[in-house]
């Protein structure tokens, strides 16, 4: 099969590109990336002179590059999109640019060129928030309640794959997950920035009081179960996938980052101003992907964590190039006057 990966040199995409090849090794892939500050070609250095992988710079709002590419495959597994909260929220306008038009690109080329099988890679924030200390989950049948520029700018790109699977019959899956973490996770988020921030000898900010919660999601993990509604899942449905089976807040998070890591953690946290519209609490019902195509997660959270900041401590060179790049701009802009 040949597979057109967009935004490849991300950070899901990139153990995406690395777990196919790997699992498939008859298939071939195109990835198209616009190397935003989230991509990084580095990411695939192992991969760039296998036959079975190219790769092409490009905007998937770009209608003559999405459609060059897309001609040439048998189906396209979207992850390109501006991705961070926080980025959206000092500036928006490249999350409605990115993530729907470059969406709406791909699908309009997928369903001219034949009605290509399209996977679109999708959150669980497009639902909202959940109340802390309640057994409420999200699953396929929550209505979508976004808050942040980034989870309405993905809620819309959700409802366009979807009309186009009603509208033109484009075969479509969707996957709805939750936190992701693991290798060459882009040091903004809070669990790479926690490691980073601890290796350097830097506090690690927590917003508000610590109490929220996320579902965190091995990438590993994820990758099999986008494998799996790729093979096995049904046109037109949408899937969500989790990692966990109870709440562990922020502060928690953080204070097993300290313990796994050998700081105290009262030295290394620091409390800052919260995030504007900051979601309370993400859980997932993962119940329907495990009944249907025999999918749960393979790690618990402690060990893939244990690994993922053994991988940071192993590749520091990795995180130290993005750290003292474009990046330290953005991090006093978001941190200095919150402190
Ligand atoms: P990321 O920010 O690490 O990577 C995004 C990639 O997309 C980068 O390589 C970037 O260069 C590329 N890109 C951005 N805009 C582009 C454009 N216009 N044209 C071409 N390429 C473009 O993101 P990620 O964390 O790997 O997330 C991948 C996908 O998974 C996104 O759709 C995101 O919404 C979704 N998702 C992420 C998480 C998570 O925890 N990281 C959880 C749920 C869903
Ligand atoms: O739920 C899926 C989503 O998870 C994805 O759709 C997004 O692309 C991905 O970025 C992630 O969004 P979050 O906003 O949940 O991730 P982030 O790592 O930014 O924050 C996780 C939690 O930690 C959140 O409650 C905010 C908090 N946080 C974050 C940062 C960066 C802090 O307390 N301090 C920080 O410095």
């Amino acid at each position: 099969m040949k597979l057109l990966v967009t935004g490849g040199a991300g950070f899901i995409g990139s153990n995406f590109i690395h777990y196919w090849l790997r699992t498939h090794p008859e298939d071939t892939i195109i990835n198209i990336d616009k190397l935003t500050y989230a991509g990084n070609i580095e990411n695939l250095a192992s991969i760039q002179d296998d036959p079975r992988y190219t790769f092409v710079k490009a905007d998937i709002c770009d209608k003559n590059a999405v459609e060059k590419v897309v001609k040439q495959v048998d189906l396209i597994v979207h992850f390109a999109a501006e991705s961070h909260v926080d980025r959206s929220i000092l500036d928006p306008e490249v999350f409605v640019k990115s993530n729907v038009m470059g969406t709406y690109t791909l699908l309009e080329s997928a369903r001219k060129n034949g009605n290509i099988r399209f996977h679109h890679i999708s959150t669980d924030e497009v639902f909202g928030a959940l109340k802390l200390n309640t057994r409420a989950k999200f699953s396929e049948v929550t209505p979508y309640d976004p808050h942040s520029p980034y989870s309405a700018s993905k809620a819309g790109s959700d409802h366009l794959v979807r009309a186009y699977f009603d509208t033109f019959g484009l075969p479509v899956t969707i996957t709805n997950c939750s936190n992701n973490f693991g290798p060459y996770h882009f040091p903004e988020k809070m669990i790479p920035l926690a490691i980073t921030n601890i290796i350097e000898g830097l506090q690690v900010p927590i917003y508000g009081d610590g109490l929220y919660v996320r579902d965190w999601l091995y990438v590993e993990d994820h990758c099999r179960a986008v494998d799996m509604v790729i093979g096995k899942g049904t046109i037109g449905q949408t899937y969500c996938i989790g990692g966990m089976s109870k709440d562990v807040s922020n502060k928690e998070v953080v204070q097993l980052i300290c313990e796994l890591m050998g700081v105290d953690f009262e030295a290394s946290a620091k409390y800052i101003k919260d995030r504007p519209g900051h979601d309370r609490r993400y859980a997932i019902d993962w119940s329907k992907i495990k009944k249907e195509l025999g999918w749960e997660p393979q790690h618990d959270f402690k060990t893939a964590l244990s690994h993922t900041i053994q991988w940071y401590r192993d590749n520091e060179s990795w995180w130290k190039r993005i750290k003292s790049g474009e990046y330290r701009a953005y991090y006093q802009k978001q941190y200095q006057a919150k402190s």
